[in-house]
């Protein structure tokens, strides 16, 4: 959910681009990319991904999303859940906009949180919820532990999500989606250092940014041809030129989630 101090320290940079870009007199306005949202991409709806669930406070309000993998179960993010408890949590499908009242609301009977879980940056980061109310939504699969190769470099990848639509912007009243290509062990090991942890973790983005998950996107989906692959974690900022989105790389879990899936 709200993330990395470190996301300010992208965003006074990109602050002074734009202010290094203004003073610059014959600057071409289009040097200066506008905040786009989920950042970059375009509106959708609950209909069109319907296995997208907002994860809300007790009082609806939305902070992390999640994907539907049966009518009962919901895979997330850790981080979204570790100062949650079980009753202060709903799920919600079937809702567009994050001021909506319609959609179903279910509590949550149980939070499986991964045992290694301390830190996005640790890796680890996926969380299971098992919900009161079965939700009458289609379902996601997701990724089967030998389903390694979804994640070659260049593969385009699905977000979707009601984040913030830039750096230390606003969340989005309505979901948005966008595609981002995944990028490579090494290269997003050049970008993060050692606190990208690749049996963990996948990025994707493009080199030169633009388009990316953000605050409260988090939980959410990373879809790799249709099916569930990652889960939306953490970055620098976000959408900055060569600090790609990182998500939890599924496949590492997958029999984990499976065994929770189940249960
Ligand atoms: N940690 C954020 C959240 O909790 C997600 C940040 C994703 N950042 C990125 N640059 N892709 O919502």
């Amino acid at each position: 959910m709200f993330g990395l101090t470190r996301a300010k320290k992208a965003a006074a940079v990109l602050v002074a681009t734009a202010a290094a870009a203004s003073t610059a007199l014959i600057a071409a306005p289009a040097a200066v990319a506008a905040p786009q949202p989920i950042v970059g991409g375009t509106t959708t709806t609950a209909a069109t991904y319907p296995f997208v669930m907002q994860i809300t406070d007790a009082s609806q309000d939305q902070f992390c999303g999640g994907t539907l993998v049966s009518a009962t179960k919901v895979v997330t993010a850790a981080h979204c859940m570790v100062d949650e408890t079980a009753s202060g949590v709903r799920v919600v499908g079937g809702r567009t906009f994050r001021n909506g009242t319609n959609g179903t609301v279910s509590r949550v009977t149980k939070i499986w949180i991964h045992p290694g879980y301390s830190d996005t940056t640790t890796g680890d980061d996926v969380a299971v919820l098992t919900l009161a109310t079965a939700m009458p939504y289609t379902t996601a699969s997701f990724v089967t532990s030998s389903q390694t190769g979804v994640y070659a470099a260049g593969t385009t990848a699905r977000i979707i999500g009601w984040g913030t639509t830039s750096s230390n912007g606003s969340s989005s009243n309505q979901l948005r989606t966008a595609t981002v290509p995944t990028v490579s062990n090494s290269s997003c090991s050049s970008s993060y250092g050692s606190q990208y942890i690749a049996s963990d973790m996948v990025c994707a983005g493009f080199t030169s940014g633009g388009t990316d998950t953000c605050q409260g996107d988090s939980g959410g989906p990373l879809m790799i041809g249709g099916v569930l692959a990652g889960i939306t974690s953490w970055g620098d900022g976000c959408a900055a030129a060569g600090l790609p989105g990182i998500y939890t790389r599924l496949t590492t879990y997958s029999s984990l989630v499976a065994t929770q899936v189940a249960s």
